[in-house]
């Protein structure tokens, strides 16, 4: 049963600002709505977090070469975020930008705690510095020339100022143990095995100040030298939780929703998820998250997009042109949220059609067709209890929602999507070979029903188990089984849903009253004029 006082919380990444938002943002958080869609329709109150990362060198170089201030191209560029996310149909509820006000008291309460810890000193930092990471490389990191291996395209710098340094080798030995007594800490597998072979060659000090850069935090106790971005940006994830309105401590920030569950992120940034981050938690003396998990890259023709490298799809148009429900199905079913990927425009709308129109849009239509001739638009009536478990639709279906309710949980989105699929597709399959046609022919009324049933709650069930990643296609079929339910709302408490009856197949009550058909998803075409990336690669 639900238990509204069961809480969930989870982040994607505060993007940077430095450019409007690709393709590679937009996965993250349709992930991340996902499964904050999921907990809540498990009756969770969740802490969705997303936001915007807005300080350092990165931001204010772009500014100054748009001859702007940093705070109107930041405000320019949110703006953009935040209408991308509304396409999208990403439900935050936090959107934390690192230039709000309470945010940099948060920031400041932090840093002075770390140093009354004893961890904060002055000290020389020499070393190659790529702005388009904001992060110092080893030498041995990078390509010939001191080129990024993240950005191939941009040089690294090269720098000696004195800063700040946060004392990371410290927290060596209890980093090793966090990873060791809480191994789903960091997910996927292999994520987690690059971490322990990086921690394993010894931590080193890092440092949190930057002497040149003005566009940031000034350090509490040095104000000549503003707070690094890395160490600014990580505790927008506490700041974002501030009740409108409460005072900015650290207390009330951490005092309802943190730790968060996990923290959504790309493999490109889980060092400082994974080792950075908890080890400055430790320091402050907070509770850790108890997850980070780092999916893959998805690619255009075989490299990395980025805003740096100029080669990224623009997801508003995307979503213009094809809408946010077939977007958020293809992205989380094409590829293993753990691996890497390829976008191709040719194999998402040939997926899409395959799966939401010709699989599930046409069993829902043609068992609606069947049941309006043969059973008077009502949900026909049968002894549900009595249906053999070796049924193959009710086979398939029992333990399907404790099957796909695990996946979400362990973010294998794939899964879900795969094992949903599979009962649609038996179920169009199982309409071949009985044939309900012959049945009512044949005048076998009893048994037409009775595969007409378990056709519509296949449909059903299929339908709710998928409700986190297509909600408004959920919804429609809902309806058009007589149920109302908008899986578009927030809160499944509000609307009083029974998850555990609605994830059980036999859910649907015989004799319910079905509202007249329609199509709940139009083949999608590539309009004429598009250049797919099949044709570019
Ligand atoms: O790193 N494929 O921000 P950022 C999949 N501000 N995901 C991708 C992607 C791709 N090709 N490209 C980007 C920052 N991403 C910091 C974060 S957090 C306190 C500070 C996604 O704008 C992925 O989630 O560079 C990646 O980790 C993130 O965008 C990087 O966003």
């Amino acid at each position: 049963m639900q238990t509204a006082d069961q809480k969930f919380s989870l982040t994607t990444p505060l993007y940077y600002v430095n450019d409007l938002p690709h393709i590679g943002h937009a996965y993250t958080t349709m992930a991340a709505d996902v499964l904050a869609r999921f907990y809540r329709l498990q009756g969770h109150q969740v802490m969705m977090i997303t936001g915007t990362d807005e300080h350092g060198q990165k931001i204010e170089r772009t500014a100054i070469a748009q001859g702007v201030l940093p705070q109107d191209h930041c405000d320019r560029v949110v703006s953009g975020f935040q209408e991308l996310w509304r396409s999208y149909n990403i439900q935050f509820d936090r959107f934390i930008r690192t230039t709000d006000t309470p945010h940099e008291a948060i920031v400041r309460e932090f840093f002075e705690r770390v140093l009354a810890q004893g961890d904060i000193y002055q000290g020389q930092q020499q070393g190659w510095y790529c702005v388009a990471c904001e992060e110092f490389k080893e030498e041995r990191d990078l390509l010939p020339e001191h080129h990024c291996s993240l950005h191939p395209s941009k040089v690294a710098e090269w720098r000696d100022e004195t800063n700040y340094f946060f004392r990371l080798s410290k927290y060596q030995q209890q980093l090793e143990q966090l990873y060791a007594e809480q191994p789903e800490f960091i997910q996927p597998n292999s994520r987690r095995n690059e971490v322990l072979n990086f921690v394993k060659q010894g931590l080193q000090d890092f440092s949190i100040s930057r002497v040149n850069v003005e566009w940031g935090i000034p350090l509490p106790n040095d104000p000549a030298q503003t707070i690094y971005v890395w160490f600014d940006a990580l505790l927008g994830y506490i700041s974002a939780q501030l009740e409108p309105g409460a005072a900015a401590t650290l207390a009330n920030a951490t005092n309802r929703f943190w730790p968060v569950n996990v923290h959504i992120i790309g493999k490109d940034i889980l060092r400082f998820h994974a080792v950075y981050w908890p080890a400055m938690l430790m320091s402050a003396g907070l509770p850790l998250p108890g997850m980070v998990y780092g999916h893959g890259f998805f690619t255009k023709d075989g490299r990395k997009m980025s805003k740096s490298e100029g080669n990224t799809i623009d997801p508003q148009i995307l979503v213009d042109r094809y809408g946010a429900e077939a977007l958020r199905y293809y992205f989380l079913k094409s590829f293993e949220f753990g691996q890497d990927g390829d976008f191709n425009e040719t194999r998402f709308v040939e997926m899409v059609n395959k799966d939401l129109a010709g699989g599930l849009g046409n069993l829902l239509n043609r068992t609606m067709g069947m049941v309006n001739k043969y059973c008077g638009s009502t949900v026909p009536d049968c002894d549900v209890a009595n249906i053999p478990s070796a049924h193959p639709l009710k086979n398939l279906g029992s333990d399907l929602g404790a099957r796909v309710a695990q996946d979400y949980a362990q973010l294998s989105f794939q899964n879900v999507c795969v094992a949903v699929l599979e009962i649609v597709q038996a179920s169009n399959k199982f309409i071949d070979e009985v044939a309900p046609w012959t049945l009512y022919k044949q005048g076998q009324q009893a048994e037409l029903q009775e595969v007409l049933y378990s056709l519509l709650e296949s449909v059903r069930l299929a339908s709710f188990l998928l409700a986190p990643v297509i909600p408004k296609i959920a919804t429609a079929v809902y309806q058009q089984l007589g149920l109302t339910i908008d899986f578009d709302v927030l809160q499944s408490t509000e609307q009083n849903i029974d998850v555990s009856a609605h994830s059980r197949w036999g859910f649907l009550t015989v004799g319910q009253t079905l509202s007249a058909p329609h199509p709940v998803f139009v083949k999608l075409e590539i309009p004429p004029g598009v250049i797919t990336n099949a044709e570019n690669a």
